[in-house]
C-alpha cells in the first residue's frame, strides 16, 4: 500500500501581527503526496507557493493546521528537534544555490553529512558517489566562485542529495539556469525519482519544468486550485499545464 511522505492539512499561514498589517497567505490548504512521488507546485506570483514549501520545509511555522512528514507531525516539534529532523530527512535545492563561498564545493556537498554526524572517515565517500552522478567530480576541489552557474546549481543538487534525504524541495531549482542545464537538473531529478524512489516535490512557474512532474498542484490565492496528473508523455503534459495557467490568467505562474 502506498504510503503518504508528505501530509498537509488544513494549514493557515498568517504573516504579520494582530491588530497589524496580517495577510492570510495560505487559506486552509490540503493534499498529501506519497512516496516516490514528484510532485509539482504552480501558482501566479504571490498565491503561495514559497510559502507553502517553507513550512513544509520547517524553515517557516503555520498559523494553523498540520504537516506530517513521514509520520511525524512537524508542527508540534521544537526548534531543536526540528533541526535534528530537517538535516535527516530532508534536502533543499534553491534559486540561489546558497553555496557557501569559503568552503570547497566538496565541504558544501559534505554540509548535511556533517550535520547528522556521518563519521568523517565516511563523508568522502559519499561526496564522490553524489559528484559522480552528477557529473561534477572535477570540481570538488574548486571553490564557488571558479565555478559556473550551472556547475554550481548540480553542486547545489548534490548536497541536497548526499544524506539520502526522504524527501527533496525544491523552490525554483531550475530557475537561474540556461535551457541545457535546467534540462540536466531535472533528468538527474527524474533519474533520482525512478531509480531510488526519491519523493521530489518542486515549486516551478515554467511548464517545461513542470512537465517532469507527474503531479502538478495549482494554488492560487492561498487556496488549491486544481492538480493534474500526468497520463501519457510530457508533451501533453505541458500542453495541459499551459492550460490550466491560461485559466488561471497568467502565461507565467
Ligand atoms: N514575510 C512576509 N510578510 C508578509 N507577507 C508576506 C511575507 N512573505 C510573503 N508574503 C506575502 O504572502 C503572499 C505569498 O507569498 P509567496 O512568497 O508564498 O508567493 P509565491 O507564490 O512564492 O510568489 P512568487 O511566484 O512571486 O515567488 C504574497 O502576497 C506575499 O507578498
Ligand atoms: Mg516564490
Amino acid at each position: 500500500m502506498e504510503s503518504p511522505v508528505v501530509e498537509v492539512r488544513n494549514v493557515q499561514k498568517v504573516y504579520g501581527k494582530k491588530g497589524g498589517n496580517q495577510f492570510k497567505a495560505l487559506n486552509d490548504v490540503s493534499f498529501s503526496m506519497q512516496e516516490g512521488e514528484f510532485v509539482g507546485i504552480m501558482g501566479p506570483s504571490g498565491s503561495g507557493k514559497t510559502t507553502l514549501l517553507n513550512v513544509i520545509s520547517t524553515l517557516d511555522q503555520v498559523t494553523s493546521g498540520n504537516i506530517k512528514i513521514d509520520n511525524v507531525d512537524i508542527t508540534d516539534m521544537g526548534q531543536d528537534e526540528l533541526s535534528d529532523f530537517r538535516s535527516q530527512k530532508l534536502g533543499f535545492i534553491f534559486q540561489d544555490f546558497n553555496l557557501l563561498e569559503n568552503m570547497t564545493i566538496a565541504q558544501n556537498i559534505a554540509l548535511p553529512l556533517y550535520l547528522q554526524g556521518t563519521p568523517t572517515k565516511d563523508v568522502d565517500a559519499k561526496v564522490m558517489t553524489v559528484a559522480k552522478r552528477l557529473g561534477i567530480e572535477d570540481l570538488l576541489q574548486k571553490y564557488p566562485a571558479e565555478i559556473s552557474g550551472g556547475q554550481k546549481q548540480r553542486s547545489a543538487a548534490a548536497r541536497a542529495l548526499v544524506h539520502e534525504p526522504t524527501v527533496i524541495l525544491g523552490d525554483e531549482p531550475t530557475g537561474a539556469l540556461d535551457s541545457k542545464n535546467a534540462t540536466s537538473l531535472l533528468e538527474t531529478m527524474k533519474d533520482l525519482n525512478d531509480r531510488q524512489n526519491v519523493s521530489i516535490m518542486m515549486v516551478t512557474h515554467d511548464p517545461y519544468s513542470a512537465s517532469y512532474c507527474q503531479r502538478i498542484i495549482f494554488i492560487q490565492d492561498g487556496k488549491l486550485h486544481k492538480e493534474i496528473h500526468r497520463s501519457a508523455t510530457r508533451e501533453l503534459f505541458y500542453k495541459e499545464i499551459l492550460d490550466v495557467l491560461a485559466q488561471l490568467g497568467t502565461k507565467d505562474a
